[in-house]
């Protein structure tokens, strides 16, 4: 298949140093709200960036559940690739790309382990099967088999017979506080809208960068 002409022109919005929230936060709030009311599937997904232990940064799609001025949070369980990269070097990034509104979002932070009691909430709001679901995926590891992860959901389904099972220790949220935003709204011709957000002790730095 031919991809060399694959493009398009990106015409649906504009972004200016007057129009932006002077807080990223807000601004992230109004971009996030106006995605999920379009009913694009997974709007709230992410890339998150990590370093790994051998010096290659790896990305992998999570889901954002919560965020404020303290932070981003996605869950995840604690002894996966990305837990282990985090844990020994906690600078992360996070990438939004909303192509139905032709912008993208990117975060720099540093990510740490939320409250127990805040993952022990969002473990038991999700559906029973995915609770099940990530107590027997030692996620990131090696398994035999499909078979095999099957044969562990069923065991424990049977053991917990339906009862309420607990969060693993090993499973909880991460919070990412950011450092740095930057907005990207596409324009005609390639001349994109890129703003940035970069912390100054209590303040946020605002540029206009070239696209
Ligand atoms: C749309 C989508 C949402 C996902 N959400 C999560 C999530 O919230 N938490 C998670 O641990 N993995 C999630 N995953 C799976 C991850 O992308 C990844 O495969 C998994 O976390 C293992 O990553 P790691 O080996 O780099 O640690 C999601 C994948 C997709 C495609």
């Amino acid at each position: 298949m031919k991809i060399d002409s694959v493009r398009r022109e990106y015409t649906y919005a504009d972004l200016s140093r007057e129009t932006i929230s002077e807080n990223p936060v807000a601004q992230f709030s109004i971009w996030l709200d106006e995605v999920v009311g379009t009913n694009t599937d997974d709007s709230t997904a992410m890339s998150l960036v990590t370093f790994g232990t051998d010096g290659f940064p790896q990305s992998r799609i999570v889901l954002l559940k919560y965020f404020d001025e303290n932070g981003f949070i996605f869950f995840t369980n604690y002894n996966s690739e990305k837990g282990i990269s985090i844990e020994s070097n906690p600078a992360v990034g996070l990438h939004f790309y909303w192509p139905k509104l032709e912008r993208q979002v990117r975060i720099s932070g540093f990510a740490s382990k939320t409250e127990t009691n805040l993952s022990d909430k969002y473990f038991h709001s999700r559906p029973l099967m995915s609770q099940i679901s990530a107590i027997i995926s030692e996620q990131s590891t090696e398994i035999p088999s499909r078979k095999y992860l099957e044969n562990q959901f069923e065991i424990l389904q049977n053991q917990l017979q339906n009862g309420k099972p607990a969060r693993p220790e090993n499973w909880g949220g991460y919070r990412v506080k950011p450092e740095k935003f930057e907005f990207w709204q596409g324009r005609e011709n390639r001349l994109h809208d890129r703003i940035s957000y970069e912390k100054q002790g209590d303040v946020w730095l605002i540029k206009r960068l070239a696209p």
